[in-house]
């Protein structure tokens, strides 16, 4: 048996756990630095109005980056509050040891779901008295008020109470005895358009909107309730947008949702895409390479293989469009992305080997590749590049 074969060459013994001996920079992984979140929330917050407080959203595993990483360090940057978007996503945040609030932005509609989200510390988004009354009545079955975020619809169409019929309904909701209305709050759906100062604007409209309800439901006086309306895009627009509390997922993570702004905020990726070169081969010209053909050599060309692909979160259309640095010099990645690796072209190199480590995503030297690129050149948004790196890829946190 091959097993036995292998055993005579090779002292098992001192391997007791073949998986956990595996160096996780072994084939492709992504390195996360805490420091860098922290700067940039501290970054951010200095951006704030005057006792502002800043919610981390570290929801889709803190966008690709490590949940449990991001929030200690958001934290220690001065974030208050956490939003996750699933009832999984906030009990392992709070079994991690993660004790500062946490929303969860995302919808519970079940009786059970809410009870486990109750007695894992964890505040839904309320979207309907339906909801409300669950939440009520289970805050009264354990003889505690139940603390929740309302959230209004002014223009996502996504969860929220219905805009005209809210003031109504919250003057029912305020006779709840066993609920306890930690926040109220709101979501833009175009704030990172080019025109969102424009008064005539959909988030202009979505800010006026919000702005006279809150002034109906007469909340201004009651400190207790966090008014909240603004992710990255709506909170670096304006102070207008900041209220009580801001959302901050993307610029928190390093990247700004809008061009303009990025270069005056300096904020640091906490991100990188780091790949070693499993093989190398030469290849006369002429010769295709990988599925489908789609590029062919017009040289004699030195390639190398990355253990990298689509089954990684590298999308597969971006196949021929990127570059990989390596040693502050960019290389391009040549064929079809597979599902496991990808080939780049190492003709001007003279350095690079198997076992080497090039960069797809981060900096090296003076040169970067950005998420915002890969989105850009795959037809896509940055936040659907960050959540789509699989579970696969290891994450090494480097500070
Ligand atoms: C309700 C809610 N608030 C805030 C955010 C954070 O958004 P951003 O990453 O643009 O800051 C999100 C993310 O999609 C969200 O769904």
């Amino acid at each position: 048996m091959q097993h036995r074969q292998t055993n005579q060459l090779f002292n098992f013994d001192k391997f007791p756990n073949f998986e956990k001996d595996i160096d996780l920079k072994q084939r492709a992984w992504i390195e996360v630095t805490g420091k860098a979140i922290e700067t940039n929330v501290r970054t951010l917050r200095s951006k704030l109005s005057k006792n502002c407080q800043f919610m981390a959203v570290v929801k889709a595993d803190g966008y690709g980056h490590d949940a449990k990483v991001v929030s200690e360090y958001a934290i220690k940057g001065g974030a208050s509050e956490l939003g996750v978007a699933t009832l999984k996503e906030g009990i392992k945040l709070r079994s991690s040891g993660v004790q500062k609030p946490i929303l969860i932005l995302g919808n519970l509609y079940t009786k059970r779901d809410l009870i486990i989200c109750f007695k894992n510390d964890l505040m839904p988004t309320i979207s309907s008295i339906r909801e409300c009354l669950i939440c009520n009545n289970i805050g009264k079955h354990f003889g505690l008020k139940f603390p929740l975020h309302l959230k209004v619809d002014t223009g996502m169409s996504r969860l929220g109470f219905e805009y005209n019929k809210f003031v109504q309904q919250f003057e029912n909701i305020k006779s709840f005895d066993n609920i306890s209305i930690e926040g109220i709050y709101s979501h833009l759906s175009c704030a990172d358009e080019l025109n969102s100062l424009d008064p005539k604007s959909i988030t202009q409209i979505q800010r006026q909107k919000f702005q006279e309800l809150l002034k109906q439901i007469n909340v201004g006086r009651n400190k207790n309730i966090k008014i909240h309306l603004a992710n990255s895009a709506g909170m670096l627009l304006d102070k207008n947008f900041h209220f009580h509390m801001v959302r901050v997922g993307l610029s928190m993570y390093g990247y700004s949702p809008l061009a303009k702004i990025d270069k005056n905020l300096l904020l640091k990726s906490a991100l990188s895409l780091k790949v070693k070169v499993a093989f190398t081969r030469t290849i006369d010209k002429g010769v295709s390479v990988s599925y489908g053909g789609t590029f062919v050599s017009d040289r004699k060309t030195k390639l190398a293989v990355l253990s990298i692909g689509y089954a990684d979160g590298v999308p597969r259309n971006l196949s021929g469009k990127i570059n990989v640095i390596h040693n502050n010099k960019f290389y391009p990645q040549v064929g079809s992305i597979t599902m496991d690796q990808m080939m780049v072209d190492i003709t001007d190199s003279n350095e690079i080997k198997v076992g080497s480590t090039m960069v797809l995503l981060g900096s090296d030297g003076d040169k970067t590749i950005s998420p915002q690129e890969w989105a850009r050149k795959s037809n896509t948004i940055p936040w659907e590049i960050l959540c789509s790196f699989k579970n696969r890829l290891p994450k090494v946190q480097v500070d």
